[in-house]
């Protein structure tokens, strides 16, 4: 069977690049490997979808080339996607930070975007493995189900994240088969681990959660940090977690509206213990290990200033040496994937072969928590869905 375009993953990216191409007229066929369409986008923003940010620039996005995805953003933006979900009447809200989720629930994007195909008559196949693909004059992909053929083939089969919903690296095998490189993929916004030194001071503390200023690599991020069993998690841990290295340090401000040293040269008269003074800030049981660990459980009054220099710089300059992440199982994204080198800005094609798109995640764009990484697979669908 011949279609127009064959779109291979039927995720945010796909669906929407199958619809805008339906809507110039293209037959599109899209290939779904799981047994239903959209996995992520039912499990996103805990069910509810992040679908956007009001706030989207350039700088919320990592890619090997900064420049690459300035393009793609400019042409679809989140106010294009707002009025989309405003058209399908769903209702949403701003959480905080100009991320955008629906009232409902995430299903509500998987039916619009399954609306918007349906309108321009895309074919949809799920539990369809793709087993090669072949360029002649035109594209064979050979499936479970039948052999197909298409002028365009649009790659959109997401990052290698959460295997077990279906993740594969298939589109990077595709990319490195018609002679395209690929940046390595890494976990990102994903939890870091701690080794059992830390852990052991810190894994009682499991489920406390601090507001901070995390640091790594020139990038800093204020947000919550949550203790986890096995490290640090929580919104500021993910986003800095797509930055750091292993053997890098995080650099963490646990007081970034105050000064320490003015804080604890206030209550020194006082002889409040440290942990006291702590408790002002944080959680008791946060406060009272961390006293611990770093100052000593007695009346500030007993420390000289010396001790107490170095606990105010420590309080604003906390050292921690993750050993880790939790991995593809935990990451929320895939950072790296197919150089973008190899792809026009302009359309998502390929720049030597004829025809073959990358789009969404499997690309090497990465965006930051927050609705980024869909507002990235719209804009980017948006991109090829005007060329395919
Ligand atoms: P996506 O992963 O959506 O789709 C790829 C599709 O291709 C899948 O359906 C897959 O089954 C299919 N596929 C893979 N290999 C195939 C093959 N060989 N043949 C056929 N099909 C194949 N982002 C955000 O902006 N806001 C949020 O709230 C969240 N929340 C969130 C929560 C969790 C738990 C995760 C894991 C991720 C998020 N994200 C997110 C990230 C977001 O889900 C992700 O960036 C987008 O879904 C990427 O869209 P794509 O279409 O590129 O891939």
């Amino acid at each position: 069977m011949k279609f127009d375009v064959i779109v291979i993953g039927g995720g945010a990216a796909g669906l929407f690049c199958a619809s805008l191409a339906g809507q110039r007229g293209r037959s599109v066929l899209v290939v779904e490997a799981a047994d239903k369409v959209g996995k992520k986008i039912l499990i996103s923003g805990g069910g509810r979808c992040n679908f956007t940010n009001l706030y989207t620039t350039p700088d919320n996005f990592i890619c090997t080339n900064p420049n690459f995805h300035k393009s793609a953003l400019a042409r679809f933006s989140p106010d294009d996607f707002i009025a989309l979900v405003k058209k399908h009447r769903i209702k949403f809200h701003e959480k905080k930070l100009g991320q955008l989720f629906c009232d409902g629930s995430s299903g509500e994007i998987v039916d619009l975007l399954l609306q918007e195909c349906a309108a321009v008559g895309v074919k949809i196949r799920v539990n369809c493995h793709v087993r090669n693909i072949q360029k002649t004059d035109s594209f064979i992909v050979a499936t479970n189900q039948g052999i197909f053929a298409a002028d365009s083939v649009v790659v959109a089969t997401g990052g290698v994240s959460i295997p077990k919903m279906g993740a594969t690296d298939f589109g990077f095998r595709l990319a490195r088969q018609f002679g395209l490189k690929v940046i390595a993929p890494r976990p990102a916004l994903v939890p870091l681990t701690l080794g059992e030194n830390d852990l052991r001071i810190f894994r009682e503390l499991s489920g406390v959660s601090v507001a901070a200023r995390v640091a790594c690599q020139e990038q800093e991020f204020r947000e919550n940090i949550l203790l986890t069993h096995r490290g640090l998690s929580g919104p500021a841990i993910l986003q800095i977690s797509s930055y750091w290295d292993k053997g890098e340090a995080l650099t963490i401000d646990l007081l970034p509206d105050h000064s320490a040293a003015a804080l604890l040269a206030a209550k020194k008269s006082e002889g409040v213990a440290l942990s006291t003074l702590l408790g002002e800030y944080f959680s008791h049981r946060f406060a009272k290990a961390w006293a611990t660990v770093y100052g000593q459980e007695k009346p500030l009054r007993q420390f000289n200033q010396t001790e107490l220099a170095a606990i105010a710089e420590r309080l604003h300059a906390w050292q921690l040496f993750p050993n880790g992440t939790e991995g593809f199982g935990k990451a929320e994204v895939t950072l790296g994937g197919v150089d973008t080198n190899e792809l026009s800005s302009k359309t998502m094609a390929a720049r030597n072969v004829n025809g073959l798109y990358f789009i969404g995640e499997v690309v090497d764009v990465t965006g930051h928590l927050g609705g980024f990484n869909f507002q990235w697979a719209w804009a980017s669908g948006y991109a090829a869905g005007q060329y395919v």
